[in-house]
């Protein structure tokens, strides 16, 4: 297993794309606190919003990822013509027909990372040219499959290809990082536990019930009640509030009362109806941190001195 240069940080963990709370600030901490941060860029985001973000994550030299979801670029492919403009040190294009963009990504000489979810994931990622794993278990937070979990998929992938793995889902600690690199992993690509950071861009209420998190549920609720164009395969990871409850198992009966509801919540920052994406590892999110006190706790599972 060859790691891209990009990848060879002094503490081996991306900071994993995350729309919304991960913005700029985030991927700088992250990476200067010697992993490697990414911004997760929504559907909705255009390219100035790229850019600006990445001037923040970028600045001082400070090496970045920008991580794309492949469904929203059919629609806005602004966003890809922007990336391929700034030249981040890591492209992740995940959940959807990602092969055309990374192969424009490959052929500008840039390194590019997908998320898989299963094995037909992961034979797509092959035959796309994808440079780097990321096995992603049901356990993260945000969208993706559900059908197996970290550790399983993780042990599946790495039989079945030569290329770089990093491991996701529910990594909370270097307990977990220090786990997933003896399996053979090239390190952890971790969200949740950032979640929580001050340098994350969530709002004062949504940092609110992540602390008071102890449950999570994965499905369609929250993009059906938001109507946001997300491909049915993909269900997300939230923290499992009455909304949620409420509609799960019955997504396609939600009507435009309950838009409507979910909409005037999200506008109020009530989050016992609006959506907060955390993995299950939400729940030792017990106190706010700085990335890099995230990142000096991922590091504990490296050798002493390294
Ligand atoms: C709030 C949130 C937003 C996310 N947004 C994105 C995204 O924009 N693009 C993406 O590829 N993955 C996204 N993800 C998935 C993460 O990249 C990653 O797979 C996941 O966080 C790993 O599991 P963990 O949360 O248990 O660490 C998101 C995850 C969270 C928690």
């Amino acid at each position: 297993m060859q790691l891209p240069t990009a990848l060879r940080t002094r503490v081996p963990l991306i900071g994993a794309p995350m729309a919304g709370p991960g913005g700029g600030r985030l991927a700088h901490a992250v990476s200067r606190a010697g992993g490697l941060g990414m911004v997760g860029v929504s559907h909705t985001r255009d390219a100035g919003w790229i850019r600006d973000q990445a001037g923040v994550a970028g600045a001082d030299g400070t090496a970045y990822g920008v991580g794309l979801m492949a469904w929203a670029l059919e629609s806005n492919p602004a966003q890809l013509d922007a990336v391929l403009d700034l030249r981040p040190a890591l492209v992740s294009v995940s959940f959807g027909e990602y092969a055309g963009p990374v192969r424009r990504l490959r052929e500008a000489g840039l390194t590019t990372a997908t998320q898989v979810g299963s094995l037909d994931d992961l034979a797509r990622a092959e035959a796309a040219g994808v440079d780097v794993i990321v096995a992603r278990g049901g356990e993260g937070g945000g969208h993706g499959r559900n059908d197996l979990a970290t550790l399983p998929l993780l042990q599946l992938v790495l039989e079945r290809t030569d290329r770089p793995v990093y491991a996701a889902g529910g990594l909370l600690n270097h307990r977990g990082l220090a786990a997933v690199l003896a399996a053979g992993a090239a390190g952890g690509w971790v969200g949740t536990a950032f979640l929580g950071c001050v340098e994350a861009d969530n709002r004062p209420a949504a940092r609110e019930a992540l602390l008071a998190a102890d449950r999570t549920g994965y499905g369609r609720v929250f993009d059906v009640a938001q109507q946001a164009p997300w491909p049915r395969e993909f269900g997300g990871r939230a923290v499992a509030n009455a909304y949620f409850e409420d509609w799960v198992g019955r997504e396609d009966e939600l009507d435009e009362a309950a838009r409507g509801r979910f909409r005037a919540a999200v506008e109020a920052g009530d989050h016992s109806v609006a959506h907060v994406y955390a993995g299950e590892g939400v729940v030792d999110i017990t106190r706010e941190r700085t990335a890099a006190e995230v990142v000096a706790e991922f590091a504990r599972a490296l050798p002493p001195g390294s």
